[in-house]
């Protein structure tokens, strides 16, 4: 089972779970009519539109949805959220897929900005979310006139909105999270325009700024953007990638050791690219990390490395492509947050080789 984003393509198969759940598991507590009313509201129509002003999720097993929820902002505030129709297949009920849900949606952006969390919960659902944390809004434990719960959960400010007091810092904050979540790997076509020195230079000065082990700063960075010259680079490069290129920073590495024996060369260097991609990726550029292009048995690192006459005590690890992309990058699929990433003692119990993991391009 994974938890994916909602995507345009689901809104059928996503009302048809809501209708058919609302019929099976909740005809228990509320009657046909009041039901039937509810999936009036819940056509596919309706869904696209929630995926709209909302971040909609889905739960997926061999291709099927069997569950999803989603989050808002409360009543268009900033610091309240709300989530809604959360729903999980009456056949795959009891499972942990609605707490997974739920942990998901609890590490939305809506939520993690917010102070509190409300959910509308329906009479059939309240005990699972009174599990899940969440009490009575103001202490009533009655329905309202729409026959729901209304219950709340107070978060702790996430350690980024308490350091970051002004509304100027949280937003700050925000873009920071927004840059990092949409840079992907551009393998497509450049646009020819090229791209300013002061512009490349603030790239490699982004990876400059990396840590690196012990503080021995072992990278070192070649902004290439003579056309030639890169045409020379680039066409060592075979199979070829990043051809349409205006420019490439070429990333060096000295395997010297921190202490004793220990050499932080790769984690160096690794530190030094993300920090350039993410500064490429602001900057409006397009890029990609290329390295087993390099680093293979056929060393094309070193073939480049010739061409820019690099010494000897330098090795070639990876190029770094720079431009204006022709069209967006696309967003390859990444496991749900909860498959990769726990707190405390909540590391599951499952098999690893279970998860769909391939060095495939994504
Ligand atoms: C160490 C490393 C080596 C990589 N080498 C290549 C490569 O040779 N060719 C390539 O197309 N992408 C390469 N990539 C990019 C990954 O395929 C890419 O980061 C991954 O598919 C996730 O996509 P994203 O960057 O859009 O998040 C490499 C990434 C890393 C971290």
């Amino acid at each position: 089972m994974m938890i994916r984003r909602f995507e345009t393509a689901d809104g059928r198969a996503v009302s048809d779970l809501i209708a058919h759940t609302l019929r099976t598991t909740n005809s228990k507590d509320y009657t046909e009519e009041y039901l039937e009313n509810d999936i009036r509201h819940l056509q596919p129509g309706d869904i696209l539109r929630r995926a709209e002003s909302q971040h909609f999720y889905v739960a997926e097993e061999d291709g099927r949805i069997i569950g999803c929820g989603s989050i808002g902002p409360y009543w268009g505030k900033e610091d309240e959220s709300s989530l809604f129709t959360i729903f999980v297949h009456p056949d795959f009920q009891r499972r942990g897929i609605g707490k997974s849900i739920i942990e998901v949606l609890e590490q939305d952006e809506y939520a993690l900005r917010a102070r509190r969390i409300e959910i509308p919960a329906s009479i059939t659902g309240l005990p699972f979310y009174l599990k899940m944390g969440y009490t009575y809004k103001g202490g009533k434990a009655e329905v309202d006139e729409e026959q729901l719960y209304r219950l709340e959960k107070f978060r702790e400010p996430s350690p980024a909105s308490r350091i970051s007091q002004t509304d100027e810092q949280r937003q700050v904050v925000r873009e920071m999270m927004d840059l990092i979540l949409s840079r992907h790997s551009f393998r497509g076509t450049y646009t020819p325009e090229k791209v300013p020195q002061e512009d490349l230079r603030a790239i490699l000065e982004a990876g400059l700024a990396a840590p690196s082990g012990c503080n021995k700063q072992t990278t070192s960075l070649v902004a290439v953007d003579d056309p030639i010259l890169l045409r020379k680079v680039l066409s060592v490069i075979d199979p070829p990638i990043a051809q349409t290129a205006p420019a490439a920073i070429c990333v060096l590495t000295r395997r010297i050791n921190a202490y004793r024996d220990r050499c932080y060369a790769v984690q160096d260097y690794s530190a030094a690219i993300e920090n350039m991609l993410l500064m490429i990726h602001a900057m409006g550029y397009a890029s990609c990390w290329y390295e087993g292009h390099l680093t293979d048995v056929d060393r094309i690192g070193d073939k480049i490395a010739k061409v820019l006459q690099v010494p000897e005590e330098y090795e070639l690890v990876c190029l770094l492509p720079v431009g204006i992309p022709e069209e967006a990058p696309k967003a390859p699929r990444k496991q749900p947050f909860e498959v990769r990433a726990w707190f405390n003692d909540e590391v599951p119990c499952f098999d690893v080789s279970s998860l769909k993991q391939s060095c495939s391009k994504s």
